[in-house]
């Protein structure tokens, strides 16, 4: 295997904005065998944590409680629930959950492949949930908690948030450019990071007031998701995080001919998430690695985000780039000890490569990324230098009706 271009260790810089913890230095690693387990541990825009695995904002960080559980269990990090200055504003439904089961006819006993929401952010009053982040920062303080908010089309009130919950001891902040469902009348959430110019402003805004670390999470349900990526950059954002959940519609029920979740006999749109979204997440992780590669160098993070479950789910994501790895609806449907599997798990696919760091393989599969053009001149490239083994079909014209099982297998990838 040619050898890897990576990033270089992180730094042992302290947590301060403006003063990324991570250079970019290119060097040469393929892992040596280090003595003992692989090391889990990353520090990202300064931030120092046991491991890349971090509650991901909703219900698994909605309060004290289930925050302190995290910790306990051995989360790297939590992002807690989306807060704003007035939470009287925020009326949640219910239902607003809705599953998509991999049995088509939705037997129970089926995996949950799916899940649809259409909850809004924290219905708690923000000085409830400010105290909690104090008390948590009291108990937790080596660990990394993150305050997630979301604001209105007003950069009073944005400043007046970023006061209000830096001041609660927060680590960093997640800006929600991204929910899909709810509030767009108020410009919040989606409806800013869909809209470049309002991005940009509103971004201005925050980091000139925001003196911990800024990640802007973005919304998957726009054409170019790098664009918005770049511009939180370009506009001083440390990370950015991807992908917030998907516009979706769960189904119809086809004995009322009411839409799903039902609430008094209508529905509207939610966000999709779970294992269905993993690999549209990869994409859009993938396109916004390759561009923050090759258009910034000073140490701007990304989180992944969508349908983690497993051990190897993560690798993929930092395979492609990622510094962390979110996770909300696994923990939802398999609980807060899904951490130590997580470990385990990369810590086997780490073992199995001899890699012993993070950093080790962070990025190693995005260089293999190309467009559909250069795979046909690769192919055909490799088809002229194969000419005695007949491997993969070079045109449809080769296509033979003896071979025609053989011929197919050998355009199957696994
Ligand atoms: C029930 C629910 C509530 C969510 N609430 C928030 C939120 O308040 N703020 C936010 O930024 N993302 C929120 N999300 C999105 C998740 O953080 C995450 O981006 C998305 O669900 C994809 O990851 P997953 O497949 O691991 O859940 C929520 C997701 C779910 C399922």
């Amino acid at each position: 295997m040619e050898s890897l271009t990576l990033r270089a260790s992180p730094s042992t810089a302290a947590p301060l904005r403006r003063v990324p913890g991570r250079r970019h230095a290119a060097v040469s690693v393929r892992a040596s065998a280090g003595a003992g387990e692989p090391d889990l541990s990353v520090r990202v825009n300064g931030l120092k944590m046991p491991n890349p695995f971090v509650i991901g904002s909703g219900p698994p960080g909605t309060n004290y409680t289930v925050m302190k559980r995290a910790f306990d269990e051995g989360w790297g990090g939590v992002i807690a629930k989306t807060v704003s200055l007035d939470a009287e504003k925020v009326i949640n439904v219910t239902p607003r959950y809705a599953r998509l089961r991999a049995d088509p006819n939705g037997s129970t006993k089926s995996p949950i492949i799916g899940w649809q929401n259409i909850e809004l952010i924290s219905d708690r009053p923000l000085e409830t949930m400010l105290n909690e982040f104090k008390q948590l920062k009291k108990e937790y303080p080596d660990r990394i908690l993150i305050g997630s908010i979301m604001e209105e089309y007003n950069k009073a009130a944005w400043h007046e948030l970023i006061e209000r919950v830096e001041e609660s001891g927060v680590d960093a902040l997640e800006i929600n450019f991204s929910c899909p469902h709810g509030m767009p009348e108020r410009k919040m959430g989606a409806a800013v990071g869909q809209d470049c110019d309002l991005l940009e402003e509103v971004c201005g805004w925050i980091n000139e007031k925001a003196t911990v670390p800024v990640w802007a999470k973005m919304t998957p349900n726009i054409t170019d998701i790098t664009k918005p990526a770049r511009i939180s950059l370009k506009s001083g954002c440390e990370g950015v995080s991807a992908i917030n959940t998907i516009m979706s519609v769960m189904g119809i029920n086809l004995k009322t001919l009411r839409p799903e979740p039902c609430v008094e006999g209508y529905s509207t749109p939610g966000g999709y998430s779970a294992r269905a979204v993993h690999p549209i997440a990869l994409a859009k992780v993938m396109q916004i690695a390759r561009m923050m590669k090759e258009e910034f160098a000073d140490g701007q993070s990304l989180s992944a985000i969508g349908g983690v479950e497993t051990g190897n789910d993560a690798a993929e994501f930092i395979l492609l780039g990622a510094d962390t790895v979110q996770v909300c609806t696994g923990v939802m449907m398999h609980g807060y000890g899904l951490v130590k599997k997580l470990c385990a798990e990369l810590q086997d696919f780490m073992r199995q490569h001899n890699f012993s760091s993070i950093e080790d393989f962070r990025g190693a599969s995005l260089p293999y990324f190309t467009t559909h053009t250069d795979l046909v001149h690769r192919q055909r490239e490799a088809i002229n230098q194969r000419k005695a083994i007949r491997k993969g079909l070079e045109s449809d014209k080769d296509w033979t009706g003896d071979g025609f099982v053989k011929e197919t297998e050998s355009m199957v990838s696994n």
